[in-house]
């Protein structure tokens, strides 16, 4: 096991911290914030020492919480590798609810927990449980595929996990198996989008639970209508305005967007892949269409980068995830995530599954 605990490193001060935050952060966050942001970084970087905590934070991470606090940062999939290899005793996600489950899932005797109790996500609370088994039922045989943005008891119900960053490939796998269809949950745009890349049909179940909608011969995804409420709200008009103004411009999309909005970007991908596409890339400008915080934290690593952003898209679950709160966590050691046991074990073979297949 990888100790990645023991490569922290010491604790600044609160004067060395907030000159490093100047420096990393002038041109995201106003200076004036930057003092109270320093002290609180301080503190909670203190306390995660002498608790033995490790924080993992998502991309959506605001500016200072995730350079400064963060032991390790990613997409959902690196996160969820990442919470296997720490010998912390503590994990403090900041991230939202699923992702943190997750990290119990695979590493049910540590002690996890989310900094807010209000971190959802509109695609986790877009499936019931009870959905899924009537899909089952509905297309027996057919092999599950959940989005890691589901809860815990939704993914022990599954066959395979998937994130954004492989979903591609896990359905893919599913069909060089020799499956013809697949059902894929919940999100309907990534559904799409994962169907249109691999030149498969989609189709949606009908509204009603347990309305079936007949699948033909040919390679299906059978999908769910859940969307996120961040990604729904990029509009085609709006990237064609953008290209107006930018011709140059090159367009980094989550594949969360839909269809017609993925169709009008130039790359798609995972958000650590849009990430690495944004540093890769040599264009004069780059369109972010995803949450606001990840563009400031690209910013504020490459400030070479000239980043345009469609905001304010902020995810109202991860915002709810702030410097106060996670200091408030290491403190009191709330909220942690505890699930059955049985829902510990059937959701593990998916997740482990998923973290198998690149
Ligand atoms: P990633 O897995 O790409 O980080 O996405 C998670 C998410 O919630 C996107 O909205
Ligand atoms: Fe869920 Fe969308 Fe927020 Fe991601 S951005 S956590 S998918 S609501």
């Amino acid at each position: 096991m990888m100790k990645v605990l023991s490569e922290r490193h010491e604790v600044l001060s609160v004067d060395e911290t907030l000159r490093r935050m100047r420096e990393k952060l002038a041109k995201v966050v106003p200076d004036a914030e930057l003092p109270l942001k320093a002290e609180l970084a301080h503190k909670i970087n203190q306390l995660k020492l002498e608790r033995s905590a490790v924080i993992l934070g998502h991309n959506y991470m605001e500016p200072a919480l995730y350079h400064f606090v963060t032991d390790f940062r990613g997409d959902s999939l690196e996160l969820s590798r990442l919470s296997t290899e720490t010998d912390a005793d503590i994990i403090v996600f900041c991230g939202v609810q699923f992702m943190a489950e997750t990290a119990k899932v695979l590493s049910p005797d540590k002690m996890v927990l989310l900094p807010s109790d209000k971190a959802g996500c509109s695609l986790a609370s877009g499936i019931a449980v009870e959905d899924v088994r009537q899909l089952k039922r509905d297309y027996p045989g057919v092999p599950v595929v959940t989005y890691v943005n589901t809860y815990a008891e939704v993914k022990a119900e599954s066959d395979y996990c998937c994130t954004s960053g492989n979903g591609k490939a896990v359905v893919q796998y599913l069909f060089d198996q020799g499956h013809k269809h697949v059902i894929f949950l919940p999100d309907e745009y990534l559904g799409r989008n994962t169907a249109k890349e691999l030149g498969a049909n989609f189709v949606l179940p009908g509204f009603l639970r347990g309305q079936r909608t007949e699948v033909g011969p040919e390679r299906t995804i059978i999908g769910w209508r859940a969307r996120c409420e961040v990604h729904e709200l990029f509009n085609v008009e709006d990237v064609r305005n953008v290209r107006k103004q930018y011709p140059e411009v090159v367009v980094v999309a989550h594949p969360e967007c839909s269809p017609e909005v993925i169709a009008e970007s130039d790359v798609s991908g995972s958000t650590k892949q849009m990430i690495q596409a944004v540093q890769e890339m040599d264009a004069p400008k780059f369109l972010l269409l995803t949450e606001c915080s990840m563009g400031d934290n690209i910013v504020s690593e490459n400030p070479d980068k000239d980043m345009l952003r469609l905001c304010s898209f902020r995810c109202p679950h991860m915002n709810t995830i702030t410097m106060e709160d996670t200091l408030e966590a290491l403190e009191k050691l709330q909220y942690q995530i505890e699930l059955p046991d049985d829902i510990i074990e059937r959701a593990r073979l998916p997740i482990d599954r998923m973290l198998e297949i690149h």
